[in-house]
């Protein structure tokens, strides 16, 4: 059986990129392109049988809204974006071809698939897709299949939460003016795992996890969330009482 043409628009891009090299690795006709390079956006939208989005979050819909009405209703359309709500939208409102949401939960560094996870958020699914699904399987994919919806408010903490975390520490060390060189070299193991994650966000990939944490309609709620965190448990470490901070740990009772 002839093996389908996939375009890949972002695909000069890490994730883009990732996935033209894992489609290839099977022999798969792969077309690339970026905003300067390969075939334009609407090319590869009206001659490839699967069109992957894989832009930066603020660009998604956009790009969306302009490929999406020339894909013939027998194509597949999907994208790698790391919120899933408003792209999904968007697909099915602008295109007619079968529609999937993919959320890679791994970054472009990855040699394989085996073991990471991908979201799948079936929209319109017909038969472009079965294949595909049963290829991230075929690699040992953790496939989690989901809405939209639930996608965002789980993200709002694995990826809202937790990055603004990180910037907010990162955030901390900058206005301490603390020296980092020096700071290194008293850094316990675990605090070298999270210098090695600012230095991710706060020199390679800042706008990723900027619109990751700001595209995301359940952070408001998290924010709140943090803020009132941060306000009691300040109450209890400014009495300097250990106790106290224990009992507010313990109270939480997380059951990991
Ligand atoms: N990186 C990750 O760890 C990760 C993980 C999971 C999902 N994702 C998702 O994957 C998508 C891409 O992320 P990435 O990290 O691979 O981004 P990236 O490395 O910055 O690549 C972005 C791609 O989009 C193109 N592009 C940039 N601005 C554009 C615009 N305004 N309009 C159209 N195309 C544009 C770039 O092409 P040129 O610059 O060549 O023009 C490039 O091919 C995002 O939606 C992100 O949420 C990322």
């Amino acid at each position: 059986m002839k093996k389908m043409k996939i375009g890949i628009i972002g695909g000069t891009g890490g994730m883009g990129r990732w996935f033209a090299r894992f489609f290839q690795s099977e022999e798969y006709e792969v077309l690339v392109s970026g905003r300067h390079s390969g075939p334009n956006f609407s090319e590869i939208a009206r001659s490839c049988e699967v069109v992957v989005i894989g832009v930066p979050i603020a660009a998604t819909v956009e790009v969306i809204e302009c490929i999406g009405p020339l894909l013939p209703e027998s194509a597949l359309l999907m994208d790698l974006t790391s919120l899933k709500e408003g792209p999904v939208k968007a697909m099915l409102k602008f295109s007619s071809a079968e529609v999937v949401g993919l959320h890679p939960l791994f970054g472009p560094r990855v040699k394989s698939l085996t073991g990471h996870s991908i979201v799948i958020c079936p929209a319109r699914v017909k038969s472009t897709f079965p294949p595909i699904r049963t290829l991230f399987l075929k690699h040992q994919a953790r496939l989690i299949e989901t809405t939209p919806e639930h996608h965002d408010e789980m993200m709002a903490f694995v990826q809202g939460l937790n990055h603004l975390n990180s910037i907010l520490l990162g955030l901390t060390l900058g206005q301490s003016g603390v020296d980092l060189e020096e700071l290194k070299q008293f850094a316990t193991p675990i605090f070298k795992t999270k210098l090695d994650i600012l230095k991710k966000i706060f020199s390679r990939n800042s706008r990723l996890y900027a619109e990751i944490i700001t595209g995301n309609r359940h952070i408001s709620q998290i924010l709140s969330g943090y803020a009132k965190s941060l306000t009691e448990l300040r109450e209890v470490i400014d009495l300097r009482d250990g106790e106290k901070v224990k009992k507010r740990i313990d109270k939480t009772n997380l059951a990991l």
